[in-house]
């Protein structure tokens, strides 16, 4: 819809001799138009001219267009160079009907289908997953959605933590308990991974030994391995489990130790860039012509490091796939990290034409500041967070308690999920279970809410996919606007891998439309043509909904 404007404005600039892309944005100020172009600026640079003469100019060949009335009620400039539009009732409405017929609300196919590989998730076997491992499954698992809905392929990618420290501890712990193989339980690994790790940070006997296992493991040593096939069963299953409730899927379940069938191909295609530094093989690594530390490939007793396995893990990557992008939604503190690796890949054409991206995000804080924990304890679980969300959801009505369990689960995860989303992912942020749980308020409840009172007003209705010419009053206007700035919206969120774009702007929507059919009896509404044309914008208000709480990873529950 933008799109359209953007071509009229492009025909009057061409006939004034301004041959560039003009582009339309949503204005900033609502009370006094529509739309504003602010090129009058750039133009003015490029031709040397007085910004508020070009903006005239073009704002005057504008109001003079034989077809000005099938888009604009009026056109404005204002000082020092703006070009403010509002447009019509017939304008909106023809682009609502659009939306109402066309396959993805005619949001735009791609000219190219790309391959994306997604790289999220990242569990560490053997550790119980927690609050702070739940940040890049949610981003990712939206990510992931939004690139596929833009009409690209993904294939994501777990990238377990599967030869860490980790395992040579648990491993250890294992041999020490003395247990059969067959009866090590998941109860058993969660208790040997933090004692032992406790004890590693103790005692240095212990610490070296445990070392030693994984670096026994990693080179093929069959005790080991059988233990680490068990310990990797059993963990994986857990995490499969935690990542269903979630909605999270994979399309590969690799791990670390799978690359390292690829470490001896990648040393030597980079065999170039690799130095011996202290006995340990080292790539010199810089950004921006300053010198970063070097990447790590092999320390000096001959044990691979996690920039190997990441290194070997692309190696594999671009034989199997040669996809067009890698995406990479991790922890912001291994930014350093990605940048090496990236740099390596980079310089010796290890991706060649492949672009990678780091996507970082931020802590999830409880609300003194420090990252977050359950009122349980220090080890926030996953699981228990779960437990305790949706306790607290149940509590909070009588009515609650009747909801079927896989409704509770769908308010846990929109009230998880939505609180998450709304964040700029690169930010931090304080997740307060209260606040999120509310059904008011920028929540995942709201959203919900907002959805099952909709559904409720079309259920008895019979729903035409056409509007009339006419918008009835400002409040259905600017419903009627905001809805028709999902493409953008969603080319915004896609553009910049932000799930939060999308989550603020159906926010809007709902507020919107909350007070729409506030302000409005619709339901026994005498005026047929008038309630015919609020039920299909309420029509299509929900189905953006649903469509883009989906592409949070949020689903709807029967009632609430
Ligand atoms: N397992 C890692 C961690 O917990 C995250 C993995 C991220 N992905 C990657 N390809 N390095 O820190």
């Amino acid at each position: 819809m933008i799109k359209e404007l953007e071509t009229v404005l492009s025909k009057v600039g061409e006939t004034l001799g301004y041959d560039i892309p003009f582009k339309v944005i949503v204005s900033n100020r609502p009370e006094l138009c529509d739309f504003q172009c602010d090129d009058a600026f750039k133009l003015a640079k490029i031709a040397h001219k007085n910004p508020l003469a070009i903006g005239e100019e073009i704002a005057n060949a504008l109001k003079a267009i034989p077809d000005f009335s099938s888009y604009f009620e009026n056109v404005e400039f204002v000082k020092p160079g703006f070009i403010n539009m509002t447009v019509n009732d017939i304008f909106i409405n023809r682009h609502l009907e659009k939306m109402l017929v066309e396959e993805n609300f005619g949001i735009e196919r791609p000219s190219r289908t790309d391959l994306y590989i997604l790289d999220y998730g990242g569990p560490n076997i053997a550790k119980p997953l927690h609050v702070g491992h739940m940040r890049t499954a949610i981003v990712g698992e939206s990510i992931k959605r939004m690139i596929r809905y833009m009409g690209h392929k993904t294939i994501a990618d777990v990238h377990l933590g599967d030869y860490g420290l980790q395992i040579g501890q648990v491993i250890y712990g294992i041999l020490e308990l003395g247990k059969p193989i067959s009866s090590i339980t998941l109860a058993d690994l969660e208790e040997i991974y933090p004692r032992i790790s406790g004890l590693c940070k103790e005692n240095e006997e212990v610490k070296n030994k445990c070392a030693e296992i994984t670096k026994q493991l990693q080179e093929g040593n069959e005790e080991y391995q059988k233990l680490f096939k068990i310990i990797l069963q059993i963990s994986g299953d857990d995490i499969k489990r935690l990542y269903k409730y979630l909605d999270v899927s994979f399309d590969l379940w690799q791990g670390e130790s799978d690359s390292y069938p690829y470490i001896e191909k990648t040393e030597a295609y980079l065999k170039d860039f690799i130095k011996e530094s202290e006995g340990a093989k080292i790539i010199e690594v810089e950004e921006d012509g300053n010198a970063l530390p070097p990447l790590l490939f092999q320390k000096s007793n001959g044990a691979y490091l996690y920039a190997t396995t990441d290194l070997a893990t692309i190696y594999d990557r671009m034989q199997k796939y040669n996809p067009d992008h890698i995406l990479y939604v991790v922890d912001n503190r291994q930014s350093l990290h990605f940048k090496q690796v990236f740099h390596v890949c980079k310089k010796s054409g290890l991706t060649k034409d492949t672009e990678l991206e780091f996507l970082g995000y931020g802590t999830v804080n409880g609300t003194d500041g420090k990252p977050f924990k359950t009122r349980s304890g220090d080890a926030p679980k996953l699981e228990d967070l779960f437990k305790e969300i949706g306790e607290l959801f149940i509590s909070k009505k009588e009515e609650n308690k009747e909801m079927p369990t896989e409704d509770v689960d769908k308010v846990v995860n929109s009230i998880l999920k939505f609180a998450d989303l709304q964040n700029s992912r690169e930010r931090d942020y304080i997740f307060d279970i209260a606040k999120f749980g509310d059904v008011t308020g920028k929540t995942g409840p709201y959203m919900l809410y907002t959805y099952l009172r909709i559904q409720k007003i079309l259920e008895k209705e019979s729903i035409k996919k056409e509007l009339n010419d006419t918008i009835y009053g400002e409040v259905d206007r600017n419903l009627r606007l905001k809805l028709l700035e999902l493409s953008s919206s969603l080319e915004t969120a896609f553009k910049e891998r932000k799930p939060s774009v999308l989550a603020d702007y159906i926010y809007h929507i709902a507020v919107l439309a909350n007070n729409f059919y506030q302000s409005n009896h619709i339901i026994g509404l005498e005026d047929k043509e008038k309630k015919d044309s609020w039920i299909t914008v309420l029509y299509l208000t929900n189905h953006i909904l649903k469509e883009m709480l989906y592409l949070l990873g949020i689903e709807i529950p029967t009632f609430m």
